[in-house]
């Protein structure tokens, strides 16, 4: 079987302080450790797991503080970029050890997972709930794919780069997508563009790459695509998506697997002892 390397991605956690629900239902600190318990549970165990924005809500020092505390059992490593509910500066004194790319301003990174670069770019926009690239990350960005012709990159933003349909999120979604599939054209080693933001699993391909969505533990922004309600959300089935590095010819090949969280009745065989169907 080939080699394969497994990066597990989460997102949009909105972790409140301790004992507050999200818009006053949504108890998204149970929804983290339900997704926790299932990533440390996951056989065979993720290489690494991203968690694609939105880690805070508001943001405060008290939610970073919470998040920690709460993400302490992932028994995985990790990396966040921030997303509109962020604050750089609080995420920044939240996770001191973290190298990231520039000394100050958007919280950007290159992690090596073996054979894999994942590129960490932080879409933010200090007070605004759309998304952008600024010109230090876009600079970065393209030096850092330039730096190899032939280790397959993974990019992980918080804002997708494309409409989804659900136009008051696509209000707020990347908007210099222009800016991005212009490098990422040149450079036939991204693979993949995985996202969050609009918590909901959703596919499409952006300049010439596959193009994802997370899905999340908690919330889901309710697929309502003719604006026929406020913008509303809807407890949905949570799930994380798990993206599947599989070794091989150029590139190698890369799959991304909608896993459910939860217990669920199974696995039951298919066949019995003898190979017959039961
Ligand atoms: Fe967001």
């Amino acid at each position: 079987m080939a080699k394969q390397i497994r990066i597990a991605q989460i997102s949009d956690l909105h972790i409140k302080p301790p004992g507050k629900l999200a818009y006053g239902r949504v108890d998204t600190a149970k929804a983290l450790e339900r997704c926790i318990a299932a990533l440390n549970a996951f056989a065979p165990a993720p290489d690494f797991v991203v968690i694609s924005g939105d880690l805070a809500d508001a943001p405060s020092v008290e939610e970073y503080v919470y998040l920690k505390r709460l993400l302490a059992p992932l028994k995985l490593r990790f990396a966040g970029i921030p997303g509109n509910h962020d604050s750089r500066e609080m995420m920044r004194s939240a996770f001191p050890d973290v190298a990231y790319a520039l000394p100050s301003g958007p919280l950007n990174q290159r992690i090596e997972v073996g054979e894999l670069d994942l590129l960490l770019l932080d879409s933010s926009v200090p007070g605004k709930p759309h998304g952008e690239l600024d010109a230090p990350t876009l600079q970065w960005l393209d030096t850092e794919l330039g730096s190899s012709r032939d280790r397959p990159a993974l990019l992980f933003l918080h804002h997708p780069p494309f409409a989804t349909g659900i136009s008051h999120m696509d209000r707020q979604n990347l908007h210099n997508a222009a800016a991005l599939a212009a490098i990422v054209q040149r450079y036939p080693r991204v693979r993949h563009i995985a996202t969050g933001h609009v918590h909901r699993a959703t596919l499409t391909m952006f300049a010439g790459r596959p193009c994802t969505i997370c899905p999340v533990a908690n919330h889901a922004v309710d697929l309502d695509l003719d604006q026929m309600r406020e913008p509303s959300f809807r407890i949905e089935p949570p799930a994380f998506h798990l993206h599947i590095w599989f070794a091989g010819e150029r590139f190698g090949s890369l799959v991304t697997h909608h896993v459910p969280i939860g217990s669920f009745d199974g696995p039951h065989p298919f066949f019995d002892p003898d190979g017959r169907l039961l």
